[in-house]
């Protein structure tokens, strides 16, 4: 079935929570999961304040977001918002977050998610960043391909368990 990528809409709710369950049962079950997580699992309720943050962010043309869709299933997701508030000097700088499905992985959806996203956020920010794990190598590839070029290294940031692992800041002009 072709992907199709597109705004986020409110009623995307349900589709959004379900990947941030792939999220965590992922993260759970692999203990070298690419992605930093909260040691809790955010609860429906909490989830959904985030979702309706976001929403009215994106309304507001203070952030972006974007889903990919195969049928009525969401995907994958990507969205791009404020380091600061957009009250801030820091506000033309927005943190890109992206996460695609594990069934629909290497089909370049992540990559396309982005480059719409980036496209999406011309009107908004000037700089986008990605904080990368200093284990996941497939992610810092496609955001290299992407254009974006690591200038910081946060060593020992994640705490897993008992292990340390560093996080990668990445940015590009937008
Ligand atoms: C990282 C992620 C968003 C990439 O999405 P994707 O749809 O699988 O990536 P794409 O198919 O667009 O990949 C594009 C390129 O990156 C490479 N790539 C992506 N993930 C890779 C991986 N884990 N290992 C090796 N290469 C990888 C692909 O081979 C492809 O390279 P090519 O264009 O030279 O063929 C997705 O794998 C994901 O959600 N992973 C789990 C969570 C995660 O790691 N998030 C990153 C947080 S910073």
């Amino acid at each position: 079935m072709s992907i199709r990528i597109r705004q986020v809409k409110s009623a995307d709710f349900e589709g959004v929570l379900g990947l941030n369950r792939q999220f965590y049962s992922e993260a759970s079950e692999n203990p070298n999961f690419g992605d930093d997580i909260y040691l809790k699992r955010p609860t429906k309720r909490r989830l959904k304040d985030w979702f309706g943050r976001v929403i009215k962010q994106r309304r507001a043309k203070e952030a972006t977001y974007m889903v990919a869709c195969s049928g009525k299933s969401i995907v994958g997701h990507c969205f791009i918002r404020p380091v600061d508030s957009p009250a801030s000097e820091r506000s033309h700088v927005g943190n890109l977050s992206v996460f695609v499905s594990r069934g629909f992985r290497n089909q370049h959806i992540g990559r396309n998610l982005i480059r719409n996203s980036l496209t999406d956020a011309k009107r908004k920010f000037d700089i986008a960043q990605i904080v990368v794990m200093g284990n996941n190598p497939g992610a810092r590839h496609l955001y290299r391909k992407l254009g974006f070029r690591k200038w910081g290294l946060a060593k020992g940031y994640v705490k897993r368990g008992r292990r340390y692992i560093d996080l990668e800041y990445m940015s590009r002009w937008i």
